[in-house]
């Protein structure tokens, strides 16, 4: 693992943006993963940029994270009204390309399979953007997550709701399930770049990354993907051990050596 400490979610995103970029102008049509929520907001305000100053994204691919079951895709608290308004549509993706578990599907079950398939079939999600719950959950895989589940039916736990409550316009409108990527299908990435800001997350940053590797938290499942970056801010930091020898690795990591 490696762990990027700096003071600003900008910087981060620039570095993430500047990786993420460098592979696409190697492979055109590189496979995203993409995560929701407020985290990875900056990164693709970033890569908008990018996008506006003439990089081409028209042949990346994309395969969101999650999704609620029951909303509509065009409420605007649905993931395919988030991923149309700041990924798709800023970045100049190709809708088709971009994909995401229906849950709207009358059999959320097969809805799942079909996802892993896709996923699979277009080869692999090259780099997978992540946020991190302040319970350590990835994606929608709350705590109890089987550490090799895949894209199946999650019940989100009422803290999960609460945190998410902000964006509706009441509790009672959060739904209670979603259609999710599994942790063995986010282990599968290539490259796993996930993401925190805050000292609200610095608990769950510290279990990932230096507690044990435990369903408990299901972002330390990402100590066993071969090539997992975390980028975090100092506050959230602020309760990893061994913060000094990261920055350490960090400011001595040869030019050569890219993320
Ligand atoms: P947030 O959510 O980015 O809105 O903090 C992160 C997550 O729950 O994965």
């Amino acid at each position: 693992m490696e762990i990027i400490i700096l003071d600003t979610e900008e910087e981060l995103a620039r570095l993430a943006a500047d990786a993420i970029v460098r592979r696409v102008q190697r492979s055109p049509d590189l496979v995203l993963g993409l995560a929701t929520g407020s985290t990875p907001l900056p990164l693709y305000r970033d890569l908008a940029q990018r996008h506006a100053a003439g990089v081409n994204f028209s042949s990346v691919r994309g395969f969101a994270l999650d999704e609620y079951v029951g909303l509509p895709p065009e409420h605007t608290q649905s993931y395919a009204h988030y991923i149309a308004e700041n990924v798709t549509g800023p970045l100049g993706l190709r809708p088709e390309l971009v994909h995401l578990p229906d849950g709207n599907a009358d059999d959320l079950e097969e809805a799942a399979r079909r996802y892993e398939h896709a996923i699979r079939a277009s080869g692999g999600v090259d780099v997978q953007i992540l946020g991190i719950g302040a319970n350590g959950h990835i994606g929608f895989n709350e705590p109890g997550s089987s550490l090799l589940s895949r894209t199946r039916i999650k019940t989100l736990t009422s803290k999960t709701r609460h945190d998410n409550a902000r964006f509706f316009t009441s509790l009672d409108d959060v739904p209670s399930h979603c259609l999710t990527q599994g942790l063995g299908t986010i282990l599968d990435a290539r490259t796993a770049f996930l993401f925190a800001f805050g000292g609200h997350k610095a608990e769950a940053v510290a279990r990932a990354v230096e507690g044990p590797v435990s369903a408990s938290c299901p972002a330390s499942v990402l100590q066993l993907h071969q090539h997992a970056v975390f980028f975090v801010d100092r506050a959230a930091a602020a309760q990893l051990r061994r913060s000094d020898y990261y920055q350490e690795t960090w400011a001595a990591k040869p030019a050569w050596q890219l993320l």
